[in-house]
């Protein structure tokens, strides 16, 4: 058993109406309803909380609960009846005509008769699992029938939660937020990114924050460079409507940057909205684009059979991996190259934070070859857990190295706390009115900043940026591991 010592903050989520527009969809179905769900099923819910799914297929009642019971039956925590009943006494579903002003008097309707019988009147959130072309609609007619509440009304509350990539391009993206800022105040948006809700992304913080002994080292005088690897086992799982019109650059880059800040940022002063928002802007602001700047900095690719899935176009250039390298011009890492790599098909599902320490050169063996360096290692997926490679003395009457690994598995005693998920910490988080670990404008803006260089080049001159080819089952093409090696690193 863990104990938890000192310091002990609880997030708690205030009683609401949770509304899901896109219900019937992709996201919906694998990531939002599931995370509802679990939140029900493992009492991490508000007391007082109902459900209003909408959607523009129509749905009889028995087809939404055969559908539900489907949709949690296939995720992770499966299907517990006791709960299930209970969520479905919580639940309505809605049909969606989203452009006439009946559909929101009708939700309007159903809300204030579920708000009194829940006990939870007048505080909404509402989440957009539509495409994004239908962000601006929404919220606009949201806020004309009277369901965007003013911001600063203490009695009531209405939140908007928007799914990244926030747009396809940065001048989709900013006339997005140009539409959704015409509707609602930006203390009402949450722009959400799932990664920044996973428990060993804030473990980095928190192990980072605790414990002098990394944080103090996490600089250009002791890093040689820093690793940060997303891979997928799976390939397109049906998604190709999606896949196709982003492609991994897309679909992955704001979970890359916000992997590099959480483990690269100086830490804030606290972990309050502004100061966190501030310090991870500070890193962000001190990146160096490398993206389409030098031919080769970035490195694109396609898997072998990804042309012969169902869904995708003849002789399309759309990416499934993608490696670059950037710098950060701070004083605590100048000169410490990143590197970044993300793929479809690789082999191996892989999510981790690789802080690479230089080699000691000093004391006897400072000539001496006395084993690779010291790695601290931070992994997502599949296994949670910390370690750190050390070179040690090889036990025996001889004077040699050998190399050991620390470790700790931190899913270890997570069960016993019912730890969330991700979509559950960030959906517990906004009904909580807490914005810390939801992006902000800048954030989004500074995403798509960084990467339409890159696919402008991509566009422009692919010749000078060629899409690759790498077999399935193996961590990308050779030109991603010659963009390491051509530094006299190799990836791990
Ligand atoms: N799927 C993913 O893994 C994923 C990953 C990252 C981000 N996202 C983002 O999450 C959001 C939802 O993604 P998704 O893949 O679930 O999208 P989707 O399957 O294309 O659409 C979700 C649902 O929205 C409804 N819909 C479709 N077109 C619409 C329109 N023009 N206006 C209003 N409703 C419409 C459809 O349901 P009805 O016809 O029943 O209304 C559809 O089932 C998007 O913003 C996407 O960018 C998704």
């Amino acid at each position: 058993m863990t104990e938890t010592i000192g310091f002990c903050q609880e997030t708690r989520p205030e009683n609401c109406g949770f509304v899901l527009f896109g219900a019937t969809g992709d996201l919906a179905g694998r990531k939002i309803i599931p995370a509802l769900f679990g939140l029900c099923s493992k009492k991490l819910a508000p007391k007082n909380f109902y459900l209003l799914f909408a959607g523009r297929t129509p749905l009889d009642r028995p087809e939404f609960e055969s559908r539900l019971a489907a949709i949690i039956e296939k995720s992770e925590g499966g299907l517990s009846p006791d709960c299930f009943k209970d969520f479905l006494d919580r639940t309505e579903y809605l049909r969606a005509d989203y452009e006439s002003p009946e559909f929101y008097a009708r939700l309007a309707e159903r809300l204030a008769a579920l708000g009194a019988k829940f006990g939870a009147p007048r505080k909404h959130l509402f989440y957009l699992a539509t495409p994004p072309a239908a962000f601006g609609l929404i919220t606009r007619e949201l806020r004309d029938s009277g369901l965007l509440s003013p911001p600063g009304d203490r009695a009531r509350w209405s939140r908007v939660i928007i799914e990244k990539p926030y747009g396809e391009s940065l001048e989709s993206a900013c006339a997005l937020e140009a539409g959704l800022k015409q509707a609602a105040a930006e203390e009402q948006i949450y722009r959400i990114d799932h990664f920044t809700g996973k428990e060993t992304v804030q473990n980095v913080l928190a192990l980072r924050s605790a414990n002098s002994v990394f944080d103090e080292t996490w600089n250009a005088g002791f890093i040689d460079h820093v690793q940060i690897t997303v891979f997928e086992e799976l390939g397109l799982e049906g998604r190709a409507a999606f896949f196709e019109r982003m492609g991994l650059a897309r679909d992955m880059m704001s979970h890359l940057l916000q992997l590099a800040a959480i483990t690269a940022m100086d830490l804030p002063a606290s972990f309050r909205d502004t100061d966190f928002k501030t310090e991870k802007k500070r890193f962000f602001e001190s990146l160096k684009r490398p993206c389409g700047s030098q031919p080769g900095q970035a490195v694109r690719a396609q898997y072998d059979g990804y042309l012969a899935e169902p869904g995708v176009a003849a002789g399309s250039v759309t990416e499934t991996f993608l490696a670059f390298k950037f710098c950060v011009d701070n004083a605590r890492w100048r000169g410490v190259p990143f590197y970044v790599r993300a793929g479809k098909k690789t082999g191996l599902k892989r999510t981790s934070i690789d802080l690479v320490y230089k080699k000691p050169a000093h004391g006897a063996f400072k000539d001496m070859d006395t084993g690779p360096a010291n790695i601290f290692s931070m992994n997502m997926q599949p296994a949670e857990t910390v370690s750190f490679s050390l070179i040690t003395k090889h036990p025996g009457p001889k004077l040699c190295f050998t190399k050991k690994t620390m470790g700790l598995d931190y899913r270890e005693h997570a069960e016993e706390f019912a730890a969330p998920t991700d979509y559950e910490r960030l959906l517990i988080d906004a009904m909580a009115g807490d914005r810390t670990l939801f992006l902000s404008p800048f954030e989004m803006r500074f995403m798509w900043e960084f990467l339409s260089p890159l696919l402008a080049a991509w566009q422009g001159a692919p010749a000078q940026d060629p899409l690759y080819r790498y077999r399935p089952g193996t961590p990308g093409p050779a030109e991603a591991a010659a963009l390491i090696e051509k530094d006299g690193r190799a990836w791990l």
